[in-house]
């Protein structure tokens, strides 16, 4: 019989946590207490009763929040307004590996900076800025971090938004995993250290689930205007009935129960999947601790071949992503994106151990 094959590759959440017959009860209720009304076509920005929800837990307007079919939409209508073709962009390297095509499709000239255990160096970012870059904005993820898992420290997030500041440049602050921390303790948001200055991202597609698509955007004032007027010619609105299906998951308060249930599940998977990277690697290659979120970043050490890497995973059964397309700018030959959530604790020690004798079988 053939084994079946293992998938480190996508960061997807798993099946089993979606709240499937709670969104069964909220679609019925929202048919029927605002009926025809989400079944309209709408205002670009959102269903209001979900944006004043966010804006209460962003501690700001209702005005300010955008919600979109995901994020990653609103940060593709973001690029098409801010950047003209040549414009520099500052990104983490590694980073999203989609942001990366949606900036290089708006023509954005990107610039990474290498992610250190606490984010990137400010000071080689404000080197950049001296020797006269001049990025439209930056784009950070700062809480467990794709494809990382890596927390960027209060003094570089003081640091970078100070530079925002000085240097009169827009950051995007992508947060999709910041309310699934395991264990420490929060640090201060980009966009509460500077909300004239910072863009905001999250979405629901982590902590109830992805088909819904239903993701957000935190605006400074001066932007919302034009962003909302580049949505309604693009797409008119995105899903309203899909917005109250939200927003009265949220009302009942079942988020808050879930993300519960969610912390619980996806801790003991990353606990598994460190102790086995613990126990298979530890004096061929490195890797994050991460506090949260979905991903750990490995690098193996000696470089391996990336092709024989990935061909001999294949052989393995075991699916593994090209690190390569997680750096704009090179390098990523020996980098390993381990997301740990999607895959059972028997999955995740079958994975690493086969990894291990693909590794291995390098040489
Ligand atoms: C950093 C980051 N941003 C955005 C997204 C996409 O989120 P959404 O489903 O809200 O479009 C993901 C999904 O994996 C992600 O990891």
């Amino acid at each position: 019989m053939q084994r079946a094959n293992i998938k480190l590759t996508r960061g997807v959440p798993p099946v089993e946590s979606f709240p499937n017959d709670q969104i069964v009860q909220c679609t019925k209720t929202v048919m029927t207490e605002y009926g025809t009304e989400i079944q309209q076509y709408n205002a670009s920005i959102g269903f209001k009763p979900l944006r004043q929800w966010i804006a209460g837990e962003s501690n700001t307007q209702p005005e300010q929040i955008l919600i979109g079919q995901g994020s990653l939409q609103l940060l593709d209508l973001s690029a098409q307004l801010l950047i003209q073709p040549g414009d520099q962009v500052f990104v983490e390297a590694p980073t999203y590996d989609r942001t990366i095509t949606t900036l290089r499709r708006a023509g954005a000239d990107i610039l990474g900076f290498a992610l250190e255990k606490d984010g990137p160096d400010p000071d080689e970012m404000e080197r950049a800025l001296k020797a006269g870059s001049r990025p439209k904005f930056a784009y950070l993820i700062p809480d467990f971090q794709n494809p990382s898992g890596t927390v960027m420290s209060a003094e570089k997030r003081e640091a970078v938004v100070a530079l925002a500041e000085k240097y009169n440049f827009w950051i995007f602050e992508d947060s999709p995993y910041r309310s699934l921390r395991y264990s420490g303790s929060e640090l201060p948001s980009l966009y509460s250290l500077l909300p004239e200055r910072v863009c905001q991202m999250s979405s629901f597609s982590k902590t109830i689930c992805p088909g819904l698509r239903v993701g957000y955007m935190v605006v400074p004032l001066e932007l919302v205007k034009a962003l909302a007027k580049m949505a309604e010619d693009t797409y008119i609105n995105s899903s309203y009935i899909n917005q109250a299906i939200v927003f009265d998951y949220i009302r009942r308060g079942w988020l808050e129960n879930h993300l519960a249930e969610l912390k619980q599940l996806y801790s003991q998977r990353l606990d598994t999947m460190l102790a086995c990277l613990d126990r298979h690697f530890s004096n061929r290659a490195t890797w994050t601790r991460p506090e949260g979120g979905f991903f750990i970043g490995m690098q193996l050490n000696p470089q391996p071949s990336l092709h024989l890497l990935l061909e001999n995973a294949a052989r393995a059964d075991l699916q593994l992503t090209d690190g390569r397309g997680f750096f704009a700018n090179g390098g990523g030959e020996n980098f390993v994106r381990l997301p740990f959530c999607g895959l059972t604790p028997e999955e995740i020690r079958q994975g690493i151990d086969r990894l291990d004798q693909v590794v291995s079988g390098l040489g």
